[in-house]
């Protein structure tokens, strides 16, 4: 169906004066006595386009104007009298879907819980719309960040048949049920799909490390998933990953990446969404645009993990987590360093190692590894990474403390025998940049189908 994006129309100044055709669904109309006026939004742009109507000339327009209904449309671009805005005069209108009035979207305003309700028809609201522009223009800058500087990229598996952070939130995979025929697990799970048990990935780092000790420098971006029950603001089941892993490198230069990686992402969504920005501006985060601007203009804090608890620990607040060394920092505690301290990125570093996952690169102190978290304020952690333990032997220490088996992870282990180099990387939760980047404070209104603990569709 041949037709003009309404994006062009706005855009290109040379459509004025030509007869163009348009494709969308009617957001508004207005009727009066002679004249009637659409609003039409295609998805290509966040305004809408005004389709204007001489009554005199193009007859029964009342089927064809509640919201939600599809339209196609043939008309003169011209300049409107408002703000020149251009609009359309219509000459031609014909309905290709009718809306009827049980559609739930009629209503002027809705919550963004009720439209969780309904995640097959929220997209086509204004924050919707907004919001699955950044998540584009974002994943592009992503790609072009990595791809200019010489990243490969790769896809690493999702079906697996290891757990990379070792924290038992893997999802099973199976492909039959289990049943008290089977004397024991290994039985059950050898007569399974694999003849081994096998998952969801949590994260592409290993088989990352893989290609990155051939390609020296790759990045995955896909989706993770976490079996997690934590149901919060910011955990879903399923999220899209984001992993650079880099050969020949160290914590700082890890840092550097995703400190230029952040600012690079930020940068493309100022410059290619602005109308998207001003509408969170103005609904979602009042001093977004400044805040977003600071991000560019300056360098994130790092904090060395046992200063962090040192600052805490003076803090004039009662947490409800009581902050000691060798714990885990809480939510109330990512808070108050970002956005009480510092009121800008952090990236707290160098963490105890037993709270840590067993990859990671020992530092010589014995009891803290080179890992970073990347902490913003509003939403807590978006990056976690480290170097990554290269010497065989204190990487089989490591696993063996943890009472991990080495069998499964026999080509990870390869990687320290052969030709093994100091290297890192790290995991951005894409989902989260999105909730930093526009204001919206729930992961489940920034991604199309969330899945969360006792709910998905
Ligand atoms: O800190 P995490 O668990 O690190 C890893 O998975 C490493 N293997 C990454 C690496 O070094 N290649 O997860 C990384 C990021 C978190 O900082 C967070 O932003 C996001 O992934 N994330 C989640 N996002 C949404 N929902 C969840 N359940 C998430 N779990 C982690």
């Amino acid at each position: 169906m041949k037709h003009t994006d309404i994006k062009s129309i706005f855009t290109d100044p040379s459509y004025i004066g030509k007869q163009v055709t348009v494709c969308g669904w009617v957001r508004t109309s207005r009727d009066s006595k002679n004249m009637a006026f659409i609003e039409l939004n295609d998805g290509t742009a966040l305004k809408h386009l005004q389709i204007v109507i001489d009554k005199s000339k193009i007859t029964e327009i009342s089927d064809f104007m509640p919201g939600g209904t599809a339209l196609k449309v043939v008309g003169t671009v011209v300049e409107g009298a408002v703000n020149n805005a251009v609009e359309v005069n219509a000459e031609e209108i014909s309905v290709l879907g009718i809306c009827p009035g049980d559609y739930p979207l009629q209503k002027k305003r809705c919550s963004l819980e009720f439209l969780r309700t309904m995640p097959h028809l929220r997209v086509r609201t204004n924050t919707f719309n907004a919001i699955f522009r950044v998540r584009s223009v974002a994943a592009s800058a992503v790609h072009e960040f990595f791809q200019s500087r010489n990243f490969v990229y790769i896809n690493t598996p999702l079906l697996t048949a290891s757990d990379c952070e070792g924290a038992g939130e893997v999802f099973k995979v199976t492909t039959i049920g289990y049943s008290e025929d089977y004397k024991n697990e290994e039985e059950y799970y050898a007569d399974d799909f694999f003849g081994k048990k096998a998952g969801l990935s949590v994260s592409g780092q290993l088989e990352g490390e893989v290609a990155a000790m051939a390609m020296g420098k790759i990045y995955t971006f896909g989706p993770s998933f976490r079996a997690e029950k934590s149901n919060t603001l910011r955990h879903v089941a399923e999220f899209w990953h984001v992993e650079p892993e880099i050969a020949f490198a160290e914590l700082d230069d890890i840092i550097e990446i995703a400190q230029d990686m952040i600012k690079h992402i930020i940068s493309e969504v100022m410059a290619k969404c602005p109308s998207e920005l001003e509408f969170f501006e103005k609904f979602f985060e009042k001093g977004l645009h400044e805040k977003l601007q600071n991000i560019i203009d300056s360098d994130f804090a790092v904090l060395d993990y046992t200063e962090a608890i040192e600052l805490l620990k003076k803090a004039d607040v009662k947490f409800q987590y009581p902050v000691e060394w060798g714990c885990d920092l809480q939510t109330e505690h990512e808070r108050y360093i970002t956005e009480k301290i510092f009121n800008k990125p952090v990236f707290v570093t160098n963490y105890p190692k037993d709270i840590k996952s067993f990859y990671m690169k020992q530092n010589p102190d014995g009891k803290t590894v080179a890992a970073t978290d990347l902490l913003v304020p509003g939403v807590g952690e978006i990056i976690g990474g480290s170097q990554r333990e290269e010497d065989l032997t204190k990487l089989l220490k490591a696993m063996e403390e943890r009472g991990m088996g080495t069998e499964e992870y026999a080509d990870y282990i390869d990687l320290r025998k052969f030709g093994s180099v100091p290297h890192g990387g790290f995991g951005l939760g894409f989902e989260r940049i999105i909730m930093y980047m526009t204001g919206v404070q729930n992961i489940r209104d920034v991604i199309l189908y969330p899945r969360t603990v006792g709910s998905i569709r």
